[in-house]
């Protein structure tokens, strides 16, 4: 069946510029056949009131917490909630439990993702055998099992001469690094920024945990010609050492979420877990500097991070609850609202590193809208604001710090490979 969305519009990738077009799919190949005024006959019209047509979201770093941790999250809750942010394709997290370090346990991600019917999931598999830190997985296989990409997300490989050799084979599989950089001999057990943590009575994460761990990767990176991709950059000496390595010629790319372009730790003013995160949320230079990175092109890619916990557990307090906040479905929104909207940043570049730039790192589908790519779009309304209401979430997280905060921007209708995978209002997965 051909399906033309009429009235919507579109973003053209060289200008910059929005216009008005109608895109026509097929859904049974899955494929967009044209984009244009004209598009002749379809079997169905859906008629848009000035949506914006985006190329479906994709986004290289979330938590679905399945197997495992599945009262924090289930693949299709995850997954769920990903389509209505707008997004067709997302790679998860391997700190599930069992952590993914088998190619079983890839494939049965895959399997069990595509059986709920919403956002693709690619997994990204362990470094190290259970996320220790010494063993290294067999890469290959991981990669023939349908693994994007290698990472010990959650606290990062910490020994030098391992994160060599995981490098050295990771070149060889053709698979990128994806790293959690904390050197934890720094970090120690700190909770949040040092300046909040005397505020708030509990222990500090010292912010060079990170770049001084980014510093030693960029090495090795330069040594062995790996794909180096840097999770969640929060400070400013972290932008300043991935600028440098781009400019040496080391294969670097690195991503910033929402909650570090938009959030410092002055926000902190009292013992709510909702505000700990791992990077932790940092000081105003560093979100100005991320900020810098982003519209240079020096952090590649946006990626939320999205990490669901219990209410039980985000109940704990600062010094004792996990890291992690929800994103997904609120991210292109907040930025939307918050960084495109007053003009800081182009929605050009927005929707660019939430879509074509970051399949490019994996070598992901979608991610642009022409004739012959895949039918997945995001349709998103841009003149309807709202409060966000975590209880309104498809995800089971509903840790966020923006509850309360209103934009607009909300994905009214998500579609992949020409089938619709989310709409407005639809109910919820449990
Ligand atoms: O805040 C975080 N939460 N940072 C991480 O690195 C891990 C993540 C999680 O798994 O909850
Ligand atoms: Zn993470």
């Amino acid at each position: 069946m051909k399906v033309r969305l009429e009235g919507g519009r579109l973003l053209d990738p060289r200008s910059g510029e929005l216009f008005e077009a109608n895109v026509a799919y097929d859904d049974v190949t899955g494929l967009i056949v044209a984009v244009g005024n004209d598009l002749g006959e379809a079997d169905e019209v859906v008629t848009l009131n000035g949506e914006l047509v985006l190329p479906g979201f994709v986004d290289l770093h979330v938590h679905l917490r399945d197997p495992g941790f599945t009262a924090k999250e289930t693949l299709a809750t995850g997954l769920q909630a990903a389509a209505a942010g707008g997004f067709t394709q997302v790679a998860c997290m391997p700190n599930t439990n069992p952590p993914t370090d088998q190619p079983a346990i890839v494939r049965d991600i895959i399997a069990r993702g595509r059986d709920a019917k919403k956002a693709d999931v690619h997994p990204i598999a362990c470094i190290t055998v259970g996320q220790a830190g010494n063993e290294l997985t067999d890469f290959e296989a991981l990669k023939a099992a349908g693994a994007v990409a290698l990472s010990d997300d959650g606290k990062g490989v910490q020994h030098g001469a391992r994160m060599l050799e995981a490098m050295e084979r990771a070149k060889a599989a053709l698979l990128p690094v994806v790293i959690h950089s904390e050197d934890e001999t720094l970090s120690l057990d700190g909770v949040i920024h040092p300046d909040a943590a005397k505020r708030i009575g509990v222990k500090g994460l010292l912010p060079e945990s990170e770049a001084a761990m980014i510093a030693r990767d960029i090495l090795l990176a330069e040594r062995t010609g790996a794909h180096l991709h840097v999770c969640h950059v929060s400070t400013e000496q972290s932008v300043a050492l991935i600028r440098w390595a781009k400019a040496r010629g080391v294969r670097i790319t690195a991503e910033v979420t929402p909650h570090h372009l938009l959030l410092t730790e002055s926000i902190i003013t009292h013992d709510d877990a909702v505000f700990k995160v791992n990077p932790p949320l940092q000081g105003e230079r560093d979100r100005h500097a991320c900020l810098e990175g982003f519209l240079d092109g020096t952090l590649d890619i946006i990626a939320t991070d999205h990490a669901p916990h219990t209410r039980e557990e985000k109940s704990r307090g600062i010094a004792k609850a996990p890291f992690g906040m929800v994103g997904i479905e609120t991210v292109f929104p907040l930025l939307y609202t918050y960084l495109v909207a007053p003009g800081v940043v182009p929605l050009n570049r927005l929707v660019d590193a939430m879509t074509r730039r970051p399949t490019e790192l994996f070598g992901l589908p979608g991610g642009i809208i022409r004739p012959g790519a895949p039918a997945d779009l995001a349709i998103v309304r841009t003149d309807e604001e709202r409060r966000i209401d975590p209880e309104l979430f498809y995800s089971k997280g509903r840790n966020t710090p923006f509850a309360n905060w209103h934009a607009a921007g909300w994905t009214v209708r998500t579609i992949l490979r020409g089938r619709q995978i989310f709409e407005q209002g639809e109910e919820r997965y449990e």
